[in-house]
């Protein structure tokens, strides 16, 4: 099983959290930053993970913007994607983590399989677009309120991402 592991490398905290997923898969992974390649470059792997941060009240970072033009006219039909997000329960409780949503919008109208939803357990928020049938639609990290669970959070999502592929 390929798994390639998609974020930007000129971001702080989505870098780092995928730097810690890809340790957590080991040899079967690679990370891409995704400022860096065109498409087609998903197409290779078996796991398409995509990482991106939660700014401006629910939206993705700037630099999507020049990314998700080229995303919308990919052809997904038989991906299997996973998401991971971050956001701050604690300084943005109504727009929590909504970058999972963000890319989930885009990415399932192409035909991705979305893999990997999680539990909304031991999160306090208000809303999260990213949450359907009461999970997150990935995996949501909140390095500014949550750090110390980060580490489980991780582990948990990628043994169950191996088990579901
Ligand atoms: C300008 C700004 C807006 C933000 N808006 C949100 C938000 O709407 N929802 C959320 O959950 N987190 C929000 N955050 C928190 C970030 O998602 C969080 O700090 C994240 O760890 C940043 O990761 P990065 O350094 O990779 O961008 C915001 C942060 C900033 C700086």
């Amino acid at each position: 099983m390929k798994v390639g592991i998609f974020y930007s490398f000129n971001t702080g905290k989505t870098r780092s959290v995928g730097e810690r997923i890809l340790k957590e898969f080991g040899s079967s992974a690679e990370s891409i930053d995704i400022e860096d390649v065109g498409v087609s470059k998903f197409f290779e792997y078996d796991l398409i993970i995509i990482g991106a941060s939660t700014w401006y009240d629910g939206k993705l970072p700037d630099y999507w913007d020049d990314i998700l033009p080229d995303l919308e006219n990919a052809d997904f039909k038989n991906t299997n994607v996973a998401i991971f997000g971050l956001g701050n329960q604690q300084a943005y409780p109504d727009y929590f983590g909504d970058s999972i949503f963000a890319l989930a919008e885009v990415l399932e109208p192409l035909g991705a399989k979305l893999l990997g939803f999680t539990s909304t357990d031991g999160y306090t928020f208000n809303a999260s677009k990213s949450v359907r049938d009461g999970k997150f639609m990935g995996l949501l990290i909140d390095e500014e309120s949550q750090p110390e669970l980060t580490k489980e959070r991780i582990s948990n999502w990628v043994k169950q991402l191996k088990k579901s592929l």
